[in-house]
Parts: structure tokens; sequence; C-alpha cells
């Protein structure tokens, strides 16, 4: 004897339901909603976002509940299978209702996005009054980023509250796409060899905004994220004058962000490339020459480098290489 059709229906459901709602009451910020806005280039986004999830819901709505209805109210009841149901023909004022209603949606949709569009691409005249450009990079497997000033960070990028921050995305030639995404903040660009686009983003509140690559790009695409710090305006410039004029924290943030995300040191288990011995790190010549040019699998992630970005790494591994020594 078959099971009962209304408690296999109701399990069935609510088994679905628990499916669907799991990972959504287990993550944050109700799971899948995007994080806060922090730039109103972002805040713009997410209206879009919102405008049309909540579209496409009403429509997931309009079709599936009264499909359920439909399955559960006009189910076969022991009929014959060969019976006929009511013929019915054409219904013109649902026809234009669908017709119009689709139309209208589509304009609300144009419009809304025509008019959010110009304040996601610019958030103020190129070049406008106290503007900060930044210079970024997509590498394998790194971010780089320049100041006007000279100073050069990997990884973490520090911008002032409350200025509008224009970056020149782009990657260098002989690399791969990259894409340069910070939720947060708006904007999704692609780091491209040869060709440069521009995020323009102006966040209020100092704080730690997580980014990632979001193009595949390789073997170590997936650590391949990013940070921006938005800091108090006085405490970036004490930052950017500081690492201008002395890079030694770079070749810290060299050595994590470039090299050890390939390698390990010495006897640990090896990670993507072979593991770094403490000679190959004092060896400076060599290691600049490596780094510059790359060697068999490994691509040149130091292409392009200042002598002093380098003299920053070497300085660095050479003092990773002291403590691997215990001196
Ligand atoms: Cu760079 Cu993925």
């Amino acid at each position: 004897m078959p099971p009962p059709v209304r408690r296999t229906l109701a399990l069935r459901l609510s088994l679905g339901a628990a499916l669907v709602l799991a990972p959504t009451a287990g993550a944050g910020n109700g799971g899948l909603a995007p994080p806060e806005p922090e730039s109103p280039n972002a805040e713009r986004i997410l209206d879009l976002y919102w405008l049309l999830s909540g579209i496409a819901v009403f429509i997931f709505l309009l079709v599936t509940v009264p499909l359920v209805i439909f399955v559960v109210r006009y189910r076969s009841r022991g009929r014959d299978r060969a019976e006929e149901g009511p013929q019915v023909r054409g219904n013109r004022n649902l026809e234009v209702g669908w017709t119009v209603g689709a139309v209208l949606i589509l304009v609300v949709i144009a419009s809304v996005v025509f008019y959010k569009l110009p304040g996601i691409r610019n958030l103020e005249e190129a070049g406008a009054a106290g503007e900060l450009r930044v210079q970024v990079e997509g590498r394998q497997f790194y971010w780089l980023y320049r100041y006007p000033n000279g100073a050069v960070a990997i990884d973490r990028l520090r911008a002032p509250a409350g200025r509008v921050v224009r970056t020149d995305i782009t990657a260098p030639e002989g690399d791969v796409n990259h894409s340069f995404w910070v939720p947060a903040l708006g904007g999704k660009f692609d780091a491209i060899p040869g060709v440069t686009t521009n995020l323009e983003f102006k966040a209020e509140q100092p704080g730690v905004y997580l980014g990632q690559c979001a193009e595949f790009c390789g073997i170590q695409h997936a650590v391949m994220d990013l940070e921006v710090e938005v800091m108090a305006p006085d405490e970036f410039d004490r930052w950017v004058e500081g690492r201008a004029s002395d890079p030694a924290e770079l070749g810290e943030e060299e050595f994590n962000g470039v090299c050890s995300k390939c390698h390990r040191l010495g006897d640990e288990k090896r990670l993507i490339g072979p593991s770094l011995s403490a000679a190959a790190l004092e060896d400076a010549e060599q290691l600049g020459q490596i780094v510059r040019n790359g060697q068999g699998e490994m691509p040149a992630v130091g292409r392009g480098w200042t002598d002093e970005q380098m003299r920053a790494l070497t300085d660095y591994a050479r003092q990773v290489a002291r403590r691997a020594n215990g001196g």
C-alpha cells in the first residue's frame, strides 16, 4: 500500500525548506546578502542588487505558489488517466496583463539602472582636488600598490577615510588576468596586461575591508586575497610618508605576500614550489635574479620592481635566514 500522499508531500516540502534555509541561517548577515556598503558606489550597486532580487523573488513566488496550489488542488484523485479535463482557450485580460506587466518591469529596471550607473562609474570629476591615485597591479599571486610619492605596498591597500581614491588597475605584460574585488567598496574590475581600468571609492569609516582576486589566475588564485585598510587621514599621511622613506616593512610584506604563498622554509613540507633554504635566502644576488626573472614553473614575480623594492625583500630574506639558523 503506498504511503498517504499528503504526508509525503508535507515531508518533502519541509525537507526542501530546511535544505534551502540551513546555510542561510548558518551564515551571518542573513547569509545571502552582500556586505554592508562602505562607499557611495557600493551603495548604488547594493540598491540595484535589492531591486533585482526583489523582482526576481516576486516572479519566483508568482510562478511557484500557483504551481504548488494547482498541483495539489487538481491532482488526479483516482480519475481515469484517459479522462479529459476542461478545455480552456485564451484569456485576453491575462495575456495583455503579462505582456504589459513584463514590459513595465523591464522599464523600471532599465530606468533605475541608468539612473544609478554614472555614480557607480565615477564618484567625482576625474582629477578632482584631494583625489588619491593609486596604481594597482594584479600579479601571480599578489597585489602590488604604488602611491604617488613612491611608497609601495603588497596585498594591503591603505587608504585615507573621506577621500576619493582612484585606482588604476592593470597587470604587467607577461602576467595573466586578475580581478580586483572588494565588495564593501563596490565594483569588480579586471586587471589585464596592457589595459588599465579604474575603480573609485570613498570610504567614510576607518576599518579593514576584505577583497579577493575574482578571476581564476593560476594555481594560487585562491590565496590571492587582499585587504583595504581605511585610515584616519593624518594616520594615512604618516603611513605613506614613512613607507616611502623607510621600506623595511615592505620587505616583510613582500616576503609574506609574494614568496610565502608558494614556498615554505627549510624542512617544512613543500607547498607549491620547493622549500626555501637559509642559504638561498641569504644570497641576495641570486634571490634577486630568480625573483626578477622567474625560474622553471615560477613566474617572474619581481619583474619591474624598483631596486629599493628588491633590496627590501633581500634584506628581509636575510633576516629570515638568520632566524632560521638560530642567529
Ligand atoms: Cu589573481 Cu586570481
